[in-house]
């Protein structure tokens, strides 16, 4: 068979043979990161806190699919923005959506002058009431959930001051500040008449639409440019809140902000790769369990793998090549390594094109071959390390079954990502073979409903709805829910 691995040289066997050393996280490994992710959790719910925020969001409740109203939701994410009008309507669990998407500006990112930001998002806010509505002078006020996805304390719903800046971003002059006011005042400078009325991270967001429609659905979690997750917590579990008195059981979404697990490096299983990732970002010491995950970062582990191993003389791939385009920091995305571990063909034929026509190299076979293995390697450590942090969830709150709702590009895209994830769970809480393959598994991680769009519109109602029912638990403007 062409390219098996006989073919292979005795070097790049022996090269493979060690990747696979390097990026195999065994089942022994996955239950001890798990484990010490429960106690990673409990910390960051104490007084004292730990790396992982476990940020209390003031969501108090799950929807119950009897939810009404209209209400506008902007989604700030990596690539787009997100504009959306969603109307809960009378059918239960039923919705309507219109949805408009505005490109990010690359160089917004990482724009000295926050500003800029605020502005452009203002505009197509502006842009967005204008084409459904008409003069904006003329519209009463609408309120807005926007999804926020970066770390944000929240000591109410309407308030998120921006711990620190993850996936990419490094905008001048918010940390540590409230994003709130900024995108109002931005919104009362254009005139558009807009009251950002919840703060929402994505993935509580992902949760509450998902629990609108399966009322099995427990966690919510987004793998995509970052990683993370939030779950339903009670009052009473969370020290941090004693001071509020409030009932013991009350219900509380904590945003985990997980990408920030073991930033003390205890136990993930970290190559020389992932310390040059961390040290090379914008915010070395963070998100150090993300950076092994996140799509952000995929791409980006395998280009320096492969640069590594073109530049060790001992191995020495793409000899007498230049490799030049791939020596670019992020020149390869998540999609790169996907589109390499989806290639149909037996002589990876679609690999050797890509390689050619986009890093301008010339593979051979068992090049090719070590390339693909990579890309797996890779792709199923991301797998099995983010089921570590779903297993640790349900350790934690004692779900032996549940739903985990789950969207972003890598769980929707990447090749294999669910399965792989699967069977690490499996492994992590030693489910039995199941007698029938159809069955579902204890604990299933399903496409998630629209978070950001769905999820922000239900967390307005829910909190309009408490509000008034006279609970005003973490609402900064209660006249805003009226
Ligand atoms: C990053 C952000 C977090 C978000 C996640 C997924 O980890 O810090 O807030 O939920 O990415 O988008």
């Amino acid at each position: 068979m062409a390219g098996s691995k006989t073919d292979l040289p005795q070097n790049l066997i022996a090269q493979i043979r060690y990747l696979e050393d390097l990026f195999t996280v065994d089942t022994q490994k996955l239950k001890a990161i798990s484990d010490h992710f429960v106690s990673e959790l409990d910390k960051g719910l104490s007084v004292e806190g730990g790396s992982i925020p476990m940020n209390p969001t003031w969501v108090m409740a799950f929807p119950d699919g009897h939810e009404t109203g209209t209400y506008l939701a902007l989604d700030m994410g990596g690539t787009n923005l997100r504009v959306c009008e969603i109307t809960l309507t009378d059918q239960k669990s039923e919705f309507d959506i219109i949805q408009s998407k505005y490109r990010m500006p690359e160089e917004l990112k990482t724009t000295n002058n926050n500003e800029e930001l605020w502005d452009y998002i203002a505009d197509c806010l502006h842009q967005f009431v204008e084409t459904h509505h008409g003069d904006c002078a003329k519209v009463d006020v609408l309120p807005l959930g926007f999804t926020f996805s970066y770390p944000a304390t929240q000591n109410y719903i309407d308030e998120g001051i921006l711990q620190r800046w993850t996936k990419g971003f490094d905008i001048n002059g918010v940390e540590g500040k409230n994003v709130v006011p900024m995108l109002d005042a931005a919104l009362a400078k254009r005139g558009v008449p807009i009251r950002v009325t919840a703060l929402i991270n994505d993935t509580t967001g992902t949760m509450i639409a998902s629990a609108y429609t399966d009322t099995k659905m427990k966690i919510g979690c987004i793998f995509g440019t970052g990683c993370n997750a939030a779950y339903m917590e009670e009052v009473g579990q969370i020290p941090k809140l004693a001071q509020l008195n409030l009932p013991a059981d009350t219900p509380m979404a904590i945003n985990c902000e997980w990408g920030a697990f073991d930033n003390e490096h205890k136990v993930l299983p970290r190559t020389s790769y992932d310390v040059a990732i961390d040290r090379d970002s914008p915010r070395p010491g963070q998100q150090a369990f993300e950076k092994m995950i996140a799509g952000l970062y995929l791409g980006e582990i395998f280009r320096l793998v492969l640069v590594d191993l073109h530049d060790n003389e001992e191995v020495n791939i793409f000899k007498g090549q230049d490799i030049a385009i791939l020596r670019k920091p992020y020149s390869l995305d998540s999609s790169f390594l996907s589109g390499v571990e989806e290639d149909p063909f037996e002589n990876l034929q679609e690999t050797y094109d890509t390689f050619a026509q986009k890093l301008n190299i010339v593979c051979t076979l068992p090049e090719l071959e070590l390339i693909r293995r990579l890309a797996e390697l890779i792709g199923t450590r991301a797998a099995r390390l983010s089921a570590c942090g779903v297993a640790a969830i349900c350790k934690k709150k004692n779900y032996k079954s549940c739903h985990v709702g789950a969207d972003g590009s890598v769980f929707n895209k990447y090749p294999h990502f669910k399965a792989r994830g699967a069977q690490a769970l499996k492994e992590i809480l030693d489910w039995p073979e199941k007698s029938n393959p159809k069955e579902e598994d204890p604990i299933e991680v399903l496409a998630a409903e629209d978070g950001s769009g769905v999820g922000a519109a239900l967390i307005a109602a829910l909190t309009l709805k408490r509000v008034k029912g006279g609970n005003l638990a973490g609402i900064l403007h209660p006249e805003h829910f009226k």
